[in-house]
């Protein structure tokens, strides 16, 4: 007898165009899932909702930039069910029945909710989609009885949500519907931006899958280096500068030494440096971006994959919420 795949399942909220963070932070990790797991991967457009309620009208085109970037990264429809959010009733429904047994003090006490509220002032979040934003989170999850949640560290807080209902769930009705999913951390070098921060959409430090080779270079010849190092004759400190951070990750060994060398020697300059180095960057994302290009030819073909997709998703949804209205003692719809 075959054993049977274990269960990878994550999102991503539809707030914008992909960037070099999300490649090397979650696609490629994404990617590589696809061969040992049945992997789920889906658009979290009804997420994108509990910020930008009021200005909904780039969803949709997140949503489509979203599946394009995702399969030009080598997400494969063929190997993962990759499907849409709201195409997906059932979702909504668990997330109402989730939220009887959710206690309101977990989620304010949630470090991500206190931290968003703290700091996004340009918007009202003191909405209740918004604080219940972890439920709908582990309703995604719990429906298709994911055993593996690969997320960034910034996201442990809303799976241990999704744990703790899931518990309290199988402690009041007495059977056990779902599985207690468990996070897949990757190990992933941390992507500064041009900035030196995190790269972020909304720092505008980002380089995004979407950039063409001369947005690229343009942007790395903007990008902040040693400080210290004002004259091509000052030797630099590689360790502290986000351009070399970047040789580690998108040049050759050799490339990688050499530019060591000649930063702590001042024999490089950093103008020769960031040429290089994006040089090797835009070879890196060129299959990507050639790969992208060619789905935006075929618009069609993306909505059927995402419709594709959410109709096999839907069904395992409805299979899981038939059970839950037994557990809860509802009547379940007659299939
Ligand atoms: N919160 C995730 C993000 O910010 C998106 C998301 C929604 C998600 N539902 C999920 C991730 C379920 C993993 C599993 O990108
Ligand atoms: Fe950074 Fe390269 Fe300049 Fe050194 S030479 S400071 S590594 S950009």
């Amino acid at each position: 007898m075959g054993m049977e795949k274990k269960r990878v399942l994550s999102g991503m909220q539809a707030s914008g165009r992909l960037h070099l963070g999300n490649l090397l932070g979650a696609l490629e990790n994404w990617r590589k899932l696809q061969d040992e797991y049945d992997c789920f991967y889906f658009i979290a457009d009804w997420h994108a909702l509990s910020t930008s309620y009021e200005d909904t009208h780039e969803i949709k085109d997140n949503v489509f930039n979203i599946a394009i970037d995702w399969l030009a990264a080598g997400i494969d429809p063929e190997k993962s069910t990759v499907f849409l959010q709201s195409l997906i009733p059932e979702h909504a429904v668990l997330h109402l029945l989730l939220s009887m047994i959710t206690p309101v003090p977990w989620l304010e006490r949630n470090p991500t909710y206190k931290e968003k509220m703290q700091e996004v002032k340009d918007r009202d979040l003191t909405t209740y989609g918004f604080l219940g934003y972890p439920v709908l989170q582990a309703a995604d999850i719990i429906i298709y009885k994911a055993n593996y949640v690969p997320v960034g560290i910034d996201q442990l807080p809303h799976l241990e949500v999704t744990r703790e209902i899931v518990r309290r769930f199988h402690f009041i009705y007495k059977k056990n519907v779902f599985v207690e999913p468990e996070p897949l951390i990757s190990e992933v070098p941390k992507l500064p931006g041009l900035d030196n921060r995190k790269m972020s959409k909304s720092y505008g430090n980002a380089i995004f899958l979407s950039d063409s080779p001369e947005a690229v270079t343009r942007k790395v010849r903007t990008m902040i280096t040693d400080p210290q190092r004002v004259k091509k004759t000052d030797t630099g400190n590689p360790e502290i500068c986000s351009v070399f951070t970047f040789h580690k990750i998108f040049s050759s060994a050799a490339e990688v030494s050499q530019v060591y060398a000649g930063c702590t020697t001042a024999g490089i300059g950093c103008t020769d440096c960031k040429l290089m180095m994006a040089r090797n960057l835009n070879d890196y994302l060129k299959p990507i971006s050639e790969k992208r290009k060619e789905l935006l030819g075929n618009p069609g073909m993306i909505y059927d994959i995402l419709q594709e997709g959410s109709k096999k998703a839907q069904s395992i949804a409805r299979q899981t919420l038939s059970e839950v209205n037994e557990a809860m003692g509802l009547y379940r719809a007659v299939p």
